[in-house]
């Protein structure tokens, strides 16, 4: 990246894109699109105006130009240089519906967890409860099989819409096709999720509303609200707690700059002001290390990562 940014190459590819509708930006801050508002510029930012829009810049995008999806970035931290190639932006006006009916939520990726969950309950329509308070999309959650409280999405994923990079083009994945384990999924890195299919048992909303009072009240004693922060920074490993081992180890409160181990929940990372990208990972790193040398166990990411 130069003093002014990476090169601006939106003008070649407007060239070769005459038909694109979508919004397409030369070295936007990615700060604003993440929950811990740290970050730097994408290269080119790209959201497109619907589905046909996104395929039509996909299939003339040159293949050497890395691409990335962001959502709402509640579980993301961009380096501080920013990213080249391509930030994809799924807006929830274009890739956010959402419907309800019988046993199933239809839902495009950009639907906000909360909104799914909603939806949901008003057909009478239950197992989301647990949403109802996460910040993200319904992509981010497939993603990383999102959970909370003993319930994880991919336990209800029937079919997903999946835009593939070799060779480019759309795919119906069914549930089956699709291994989903403890905050992790089988689908490639460049996979981009454009929709997903939920089989849910039916509920009574009254059933539902009480399911979500639970899960807000336990999440609410015990994890930071209305802070800058991505949910838990790192996995649990087999059998133990991060937020267990970091509270034991003394470390919340713990500061880089900024970046702070939340008071409440150890495995929590909080931006409690101007912090950087780089604080908020020279932060990741030290607490990592200081667990590995107490415990033995090294702590692996569940937040993700984006560098240059
Ligand atoms: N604990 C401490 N100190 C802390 C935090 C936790 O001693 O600062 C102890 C708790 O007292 C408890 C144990 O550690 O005995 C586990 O804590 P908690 O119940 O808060 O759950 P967690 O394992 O830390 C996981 C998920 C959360 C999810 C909750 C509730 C991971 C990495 N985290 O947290 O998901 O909300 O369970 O189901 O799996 C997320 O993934 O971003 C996330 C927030």
């Amino acid at each position: 990246m130069t003093a002014s940014g990476f090169p601006d190459i939106t003008p070649e590819l407007r060239a070769t894109m005459p038909k694109l509708r979508g919004r397409l930006l030369a070295n936007e801050s990615l700060a604003p699109l993440t929950w811990f508002r740290v970050g730097g510029p994408a290269q080119v930012l790209f959201t497109p105006a619907d589905e046909d829009d996104l395929a039509y810049f996909l299939k003339h995008l040159p293949r050497e130009l890395p691409v990335y999806v962001v959502g709402v970035g509640s579980n993301l931290i961009v380096r501080d240089g920013g990213i080249s190639g391509v930030v994809i932006r799924l807006s929830p006006r274009a890739f956010g519906e959402v419907s309800a009916e019988g046993d199933s939520v239809v839902a495009g990726t950009a639907a906000l967890d909360k909104r799914v969950a909603e939806a949901a309950a008003s057909a009478n329509i239950g197992g989301l409860e647990f949403y109802f308070g996460i910040p993200g999309t319904i992509g981010g959650a497939l993603r990383m099989n999102a959970g909370a409280y003993g319930t994880q999405i991919g336990s209800y994923v029937t079919e997903v819409k999946v835009y593939r990079s070799a060779p480019r083009k759309i795919e119906i994945l069914r549930g089956d096709q699709i291994s989903f384990e403890y905050r992790h999924t089988s689908f490639a890195p460049d996979d981009m999720m454009l929709a997903v299919t939920l089989s849910l048992p039916s509920k009574p909303y009254k059933e539902i509303l009480q399911g979500i009072r639970i899960c807000n009240e336990k999440r609410r004693a015990s994890q930071p609200m209305g802070q800058k922060s991505a949910g838990c920074i790192f996995k649990n490993p087999p059998g133990a707690s991060a937020g267990r081992m970091i509270d034991e180890l003394g470390l919340k409160g713990l500061s880089v700059g900024d970046a702070r181990v939340s008071d409440r929940h150890a495995n929590f990372f909080i931006n409690a002001g101007r912090a950087s990208a780089h604080d908020m990972l020279t932060l990741i790193t030290d607490v990592r290390e200081r667990v590995e040398k107490t415990y033995g166990i090294r702590l692996e990411n569940e937040v993700m990562v984006w560098s240059a």
